[in-house]
């Protein structure tokens, strides 16, 4: 059966994770969900279909949940997810297969796997070890979930969420009204070309936000010069990219 491997991914860990299964689910191919919600293109030739995102504030990314419910899931025989967070995954899985059962379709599988954090706003950057490490068991949690696709099972683990995580889940679109811009900004653009959503353009050399934010922390992460930051605290802090992995929009860049 065709697959559809679908991320969605700021720092590249779900990017990491995509890539991985498509090394083992054979006849499969990867799809950038931003870019699937920005053309609109349906996915017609393909049976199977699986979505790989991070997990923000204990639930789903926006473009998710906007990407499922405009999704034309007409052909589609089986849907998995794959969740990848650095902690407490909280309501993400569960809000998933709700979003999917309002389409009048099944959630078939889900499954998550502990990556390194990129909610380096308030925690820190993992050591370079606790990265290797943790790609390392997702390269051999991946291989478990591709026999399991591959074999079409059925599988939604039983997450209980605490109450909390279901109330704190979701984000809020305004957020990039905190970033600011240090001196260090070279007007390179890299941060317009970058962000899965179009929500920054540039003006003057200068970044421009447009409050249509995911909160995914690709500019914040991916600016060469450290330049985006999240109010005055991030200043010193180091930034994360999944070090195994290259965005495909990163290779034509000079
Ligand atoms: C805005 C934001 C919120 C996050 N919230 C959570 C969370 O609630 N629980 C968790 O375990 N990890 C959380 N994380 C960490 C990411 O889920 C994790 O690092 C993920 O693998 C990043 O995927 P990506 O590199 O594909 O963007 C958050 C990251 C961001 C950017
Ligand atoms: S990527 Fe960084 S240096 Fe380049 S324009 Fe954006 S903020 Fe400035
Ligand atoms: S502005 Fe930055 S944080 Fe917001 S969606 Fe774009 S790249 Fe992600």
């Amino acid at each position: 059966m065709k697959t559809a491997i679908c991320y969605f991914s700021g720092t590249g860990n779900s990017l990491f994770v995509a890539e991985r299964l498509a090394e083992h689910i054979p006849d499969s191919k990867i799809f950038n969900i931003a870019q699937l919600v920005r053309d609109n293109s349906p996915l017609n030739e393909y049976e199977k279909i699986g979505i790989v995102f991070p997990v923000y504030f204990y639930g789903l990314p926006n473009i998710i949940k906007r990407f499922v419910s405009a999704f034309s899931f007409e052909g589609i025989k089986y849907i998995f997810a794959v969740a990848t967070y650095s902690g407490v995954s909280g309501d993400a899985i569960n809000s998933l297969k709700n979003e999917v059962a309002k389409t009048g379709q099944l959630l078939s599988y889900a499954s998550k796997i502990t990556m390194p954090d990129s909610y380096t706003i308030t925690f820190s950057v993992q050591s370079e070890q606790m990265i290797e490490l943790k790609n390392r068991s997702a390269r051999i949690k991946c291989e478990k979930i591709a026999k399991d696709v591959k074999e079409s099972k059925r599988k939604i683990p039983a997450f209980s969420p605490l109450a909390v995580t279901k109330h704190f889940s979701g984000t809020d679109k305004e957020k990039d009204r905190k970033f600011i811009l240090t001196a260090a900004c070279n007007g390179c653009g890299k941060c317009a070309r970058l962000c899965p959503v179009g929500n920054i353009s540039m003006k003057n050399e200068r970044p421009q936000f447009h409050h249509n934010c995911e909160f995914c922390l690709a500019c914040f992460h991916r600016c060469p010069k450290k330049a985006i930051n999240y109010g005055a605290k991030t200043i010193r802090k180091e930034r994360y990219v999944n070090p195994e992995v290259q965005f495909p929009s990163e290779e034509i860049e000079l």
